[in-house]
């Protein structure tokens, strides 16, 4: 088992993922912590990469299962090369997306279940799960309007009110399951406000 300290970060389109992992990391880094942040799809080279074929405009149709393949191979890549290691010295892993956006994304959103999704990850991380979950959780359309202003559109930015409030409802149903490995944060409020009550959160997670 990993010594180190599992977190991650999820929430729909414009819930200030980013933004939020800088500030707990650097919370944690003036605790004298050893913190890598990372993220999903990509997270290292070779997972960066499938990411960059998954994502470019060329290939602008991919297979739905195809697509869960590629995640699913990218996660792998991230976990062996950059997560594991870290946890294995001890570190603090924070986590922009994993599994959970998967589960989101393509078990519900896109339709594949959680089944398929659940399946696949018991292949490429067995026996893992994070030690704490966030969910940055706020109205799709406030999240939207983040989004537009700045002028990102990728594949799923683009789909339609609907799919988002289908992502919103099928994470905090994950949420509700799993109250133990989640906190859900109020992500409408401004960004003082989140990093204090994610700051709380992991406080009290960890008893730091
Ligand atoms: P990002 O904008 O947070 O970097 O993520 C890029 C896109 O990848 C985002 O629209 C969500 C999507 N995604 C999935 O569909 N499934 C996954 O498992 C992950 C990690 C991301």
């Amino acid at each position: 088992m990993p010594k180190g300290t599992f977190i991650t970060f999820e929430g729909g389109e414009g819930a200030g993922k980013s933004t939020q992992i800088r500030r707990l990391a650097a919370f944690l880094r003036d605790k004298g912590l050893d913190v890598v942040t990372t993220r999903e799809v990509g997270g290292c080279p070779s997972a960066e990469a499938i990411r960059d074929l998954w994502l470019s405009p060329e290939n602008d149709y991919w297979d739905s299962v195809t697509e869960l393949l590629l995640i699913m191979a990218a996660r792998r890549e991230h976990l062996v090369k950059t997560v594991f290691p870290a946890l294995g010295r001890g570190a603090w892993v924070l986590s922009d997306r994993f599994a959970d956006s998967t589960r989101a994304y393509q078990g519900v959103g896109l339709g594949l279940g959680l089944d398929k999704v659940e399946s696949l990850y018991r292949l490429v991380a067995p026996d893992f799960a994070p030690d704490l979950t966030l969910l940055l959780d706020l109205p799709v359309e406030q999240g939207l309007a983040r989004i537009a202003q700045r002028g990102d559109d990728d594949r799923y930015q683009q789909k339609d009110r609907a799919f988002h409030e289908l992502l919103r409802q099928a994470y905090l149903t994950l949420a509700q399951k799993d109250p133990l490995r989640f906190r859900v944060i109020d992500a409408s409020q401004s960004e003082e406000r989140v990093a204090d009550a994610v700051c709380r959160a992991v406080r009290e997670a960890f008893s730091l």
